[in-house]
């Protein structure tokens, strides 16, 4: 594996890493707790208490913004920046940008906590931030491409390792996303409208949002597969080779799927078509790097008993493989008929989430905070096998609930009668899935406790160890 190769001794900077990977437990937990409140709220909605702050439609984009952009994002910064500096065996290009990444992403996600309770909302969805809050961001992932591609440019090693290549399309990528999605005229500092209109609104805005999930949710993670499996086995990526096709392939289709969330609206029908074909071909891509992944582990399995890391992992590729295997099929168009506006895009969604992004993440921070706080290994091996079993049980129960209740609500929704009248009323369908809601809840409460749990693992691995500013590089 190329972070073998060495040219030299580097010193890195691991304190923003360190920051980062503290506070993707941290709002992981907020954000998977306002997760827990909101489905909570859809088994008993007074749970809102009448107070506007409270109502379900502002806490859903808190929940998704938290999920993804603080959890998620610290994530992969944290993740990035230490891979990037392993495998090019150079610190990181600018100490000071990366602190202002670190501080204005912070921000950021203040901002969000603050605005979104208050209804202050573009009203698109994953791009809901109002524009002063989406030019800090500019300038933040600004900062990120600099200090990650500076990193890349005075490398001590000829090669660039695939997971830099997975972590540059993210970036690159996320920055045009962002910028094109969100450019508005601004009324007053809360208040813009976004400059499309009508159905070029909603193309260009779910060519951002199944982006999003490409190269937010997925590409940067494959980043942190394609790092830490490999480390995790002691063994090089099973094939290289196949790593650089799975590269290529994933980001030049991902970009041309994005209809496939707007079957059946006015979108032109060639192109709702044109979006079915691109996500159908996405899946082999997808199952390429999943299996580049399995195939890595091979000869590693007996390690699976003692080796908790390993389980997030393995469960967290089976669940990418999952989800990139459904969401082809949700993306033909008889399908979507019956999917859409179900739960089980829900399902299909923390299939994702939950079990491929969390976990993988997950693993990745496991695999880093005894490192980066100068121990061997996390303080309690044995919570972080119940950490795993208590989520996977979490994931299990949130996504075969939203499944079948999925699939009940569009067959309840589709039922006629000889005469041609509805079978069911909506309030029926509403009152069948009201089990299904709770077995969700329950799931959910489960994987929230493992965070905790986590979060109390990491606490104390931290205290027990005085931290090592500078790592320096092992020579190979
Ligand atoms: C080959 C890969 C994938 C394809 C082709 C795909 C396809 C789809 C389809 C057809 C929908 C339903 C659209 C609708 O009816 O509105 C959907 C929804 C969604 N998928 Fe996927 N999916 C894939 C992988 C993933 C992964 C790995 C994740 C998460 C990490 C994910 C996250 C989402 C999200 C968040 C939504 C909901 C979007 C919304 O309506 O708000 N997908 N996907
Ligand atoms: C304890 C864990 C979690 C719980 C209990 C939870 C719960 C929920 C609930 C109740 C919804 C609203 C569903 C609806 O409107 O019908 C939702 C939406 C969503 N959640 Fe989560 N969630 C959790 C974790 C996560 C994580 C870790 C992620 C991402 C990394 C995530 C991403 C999303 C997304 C993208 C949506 C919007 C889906 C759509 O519009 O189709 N969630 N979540």
């Amino acid at each position: 594996m190329s972070d073998t190769t060495t040219t030299g001794r580097a010193t890195y900077n691991d304190r923003v890493v360190r920051q980062f990977a503290i506070m993707t437990v941290v709002w992981g937990i907020v954000g998977m707790a306002v997760g827990v409140l909101i489905a909570a709220q859809l088994l008993w909605p007074a749970l809102n208490f009448d107070l506007p702050f409270l109502t379900y439609s502002r806490l859903r984009p808190l929940h998704t913004n938290a999920v993804i952009f603080a959890f998620g994002g610290s994530a992969l910064f944290a993740t990035s920046y230490y891979i990037v500096q392993r495998t090019c065996h150079a610190r990181l290009f600018s100490d000071r940008l990366a602190a202002f990444t670190f501080w204005g992403w912070q921000v950021v996600i203040v901002a969000a906590a603050i605005t979104l309770p208050l209804g202050i909302t573009q009203s698109k969805e994953y791009a809901e931030l109002e524009w002063p809050i989406d030019l800090l961001i500019a300038v933040v992932w600004v900062a990120y491409a600099v200090v990650f591609f500076g990193t890349i440019v005075k490398r001590q090693v000829k090669h660039i390792y695939v997971a830099n290549w997975f972590f540059a399309a993210y970036i690159i990528t996320i920055a045009v996303l962002h910028i094109v999605n969100n450019i508005a005229i601004p009324v007053s500092p809360t208040k813009s409208y976004v400059v499309y209109a009508g159905v070029v609104d909603a193309m260009v805005q779910w060519w951002y949002g199944h982006n999003a999930v490409g190269f937010f949710l997925t590409a940067g993670f494959l980043g942190m597969m394609y790092y830490f499996v490999p480390k995790q086995v002691g063994r090089p990526v099973y094939s290289y080779r196949l790593s650089i096709v799975h590269f290529w392939a994933l980001i030049s289709i991902y970009m041309w799927a994005g209809p496939h969330h707007l079957h059946y609206t006015s979108l032109p029908d060639w192109a709702q078509s044109l979006g079915m074909v691109f996500s159908l071909i996405l899946l082999a891509p997808s199952w390429g790097g999943m299996l580049n992944g399995f195939m890595t582990m091979s000869g590693s399995w007996h390690k699976l008993r003692t080796d908790p890391i390993l389980k997030f992992l393995v469960v967290s590729l089976s669940f990418y493989g999952m989800s990139t295997f459904e969401g082809p099929m949700m993306s033909i168009k008889t399908v979507n008929a019956l999917s859409h506006y179900t739960d089980w895009t829900i399902g299909h969604v923390h299939s994702g989430a939950l079990g491929w992004v969390a976990f993988i993440s997950i693993a990745s921070l496991y695999a880093l905070i005894p490192k980066l706080f100068g121990k061997t290994q996390m303080w309690s091996v044995r919570l972080m096998d119940a950490h795993f079993w208590i989520a996977t049980i979490g994931i299990v129960l949130y996504v075969t609930s939203m499944w079948i209740a999925g699939v009940m609500q569009g067959l309840m929704w589709r039922a006629m009668n000889d005469d041609g009248t509805l079978t069911y009323t909506f309030v029926e369908s509403l009152k069948a899935t009201y089990p299904y809601y709770a077995v969700r809840l329950a799931g959910g409460v489960l994987f929230l406790a493992g965070m905790v749990i986590m979060a109390y693992n990491v606490m104390r691995t931290v205290r027990e160890t005085k931290p090592v500013d500078v790592a320096v590089l092992a020579p190979a």
